[in-house]
């Protein structure tokens, strides 16, 4: 397809994808209202010139994403990828269980799990309705509406903000020969696994997460197309189950801003102690109240809405200063949309 017409396709695709979104949402909140309303000034207004702002960082989003797939960095076909079966399968699913999300928001209960939920032995930080979500982290039902939410969430923005690590990494393994192992930390439902996995099929990747049914979620996704199926093992990132010194590159998406302080400085440091020296460590995450200051009032929001209890601390935390402090160096910081992003180095 000429470059073109695949740049037209992809922004119609992402308009759809925003389009699906704030629909979603208008009705969402607007049936909230009738049924479950929240009390009057829980939250502050944003205003439309914030509104218009995002708009305006989406679209930049969109285009870098798509100069990145024409620059080669990464296949067209990744920006068109989407789980379209499990989107129309477990979007009625997401619908009938929102009153049990507002329910459990109004009446804010954290640590609400069905009787079939086995909590036992995971730390108490974790131990949580992230999102308000059913079942937290910790059930099918939870991991198969997960990536469906998070899109809803950002306007269909996930994947193309995961797609930011893509670059670097690239940059740092390009010049290794071999099969560099690449670790992603908290690797979910394993979208940017499969991100890594079809940029750089020359490497060998592996992911760790504390969730059994999103490691479930994700060997379903990975093993559903050829290329190397990634190790997925479960564990705490606080105790990475690797060698020292044992990743050419390690990855975290979308995990810090969910950490209390404390933690976030260990998971750092273990990160920091797997990855080899001359390797690289990449963090996508949340923006912080530094990089917009016109985003500061969603970001206010953001906790209480979304049920998350450490992203107050996280927006303001130094994490450069975490990342010297477990030895990384030359450490480069960008934002995007949303999103913010940390490259460093060890040795
Ligand atoms: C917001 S999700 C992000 C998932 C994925 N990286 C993505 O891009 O969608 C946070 C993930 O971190 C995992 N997680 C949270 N705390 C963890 C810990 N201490 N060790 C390992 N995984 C953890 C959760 O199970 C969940 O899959």
């Amino acid at each position: 397809m000429p470059d073109t017409l695949t740049k037209l396709a992809y922004q119609t695709f992402q308009q759809g994808k925003q389009a699906f979104g704030y629909t979603h949402k208008t009705l969402i909140n607007r049936l909230r209202e009738v049924v479950s309303p929240v009390e009057p000034g829980s939250t502050s207004k944003i205003p439309a010139s914030t509104l218009s702002l995002l708009k305006q960082r989406l679209d930049e989003l969109t285009e870098v994403d798509w100069q990145d797939a024409e620059a080669g960095v990464y296949p067209a076909s990744l920006l068109f990828d989407n789980p379209w079966d499990d989107f129309f399968k477990y979007y009625p699913m997401l619908v009938f269980d929102t009153p049990s999300v507002w329910e459990r928001s109004k009446k804010k209960q954290y640590q609400d799990f069905g009787a079939d939920v086995d909590t036992d032995g995971y730390p108490s930080y974790y131990v949580q309705n992230f999102h308000h979500q059913t079942d937290g982290y910790l059930s099918d039902m939870s991991a198969n509406l997960y990536d469906l939410q998070v899109e809803l969430l950002f306007n269909g923005a996930a994947d193309p903000m995961r797609r930011r690590i893509l670059a670097p990494l690239k940059r740092h393994l390009d010049n290794l020969t071999g099969n560099p192992k690449v670790l992603d930390v908290a690797c979910g439902t394993g979208r940017t696994l499969k991100m890594i996995r079809d940029t750089l099929p020359q490497a060998s990747p592996y992911g760790v997460d504390l969730s059994p049914t999103y490691l479930r979620k994700a060997n379903e996704l990975l093993s559903q197309e050829p290329g190397t199926l990634p190790q997925l093992i479960q564990a705490n990132a606080e105790a990475l189950p690797y060698l020292d010194n044992y990743f050419e590159a390690t990855v975290s998406v979308f995990l810090f801003h969910e950490l209390p302080a404390d933690v976030r400085q260990t998971v750092i440091n273990e990160c920091y102690r797997v990855t080899k020296p001359g390797g690289v460590f990449i963090i996508c995450d949340s923006i912080q109240k530094s990089d917009n200051p016109e985003f500061a009032p969603m970001m206010d929001n953001f906790p209480s809405v979304f049920h998350e209890p450490y992203y107050r601390h996280y927006s303001t935390d130094d994490m450069q200063s975490r990342l010297e402090s477990a030895g990384f160096h030359s450490v480069e910081v960008s934002n995007h949309f949303m999103s913010k992003y940390w490259v460093a180095k060890k040795g």
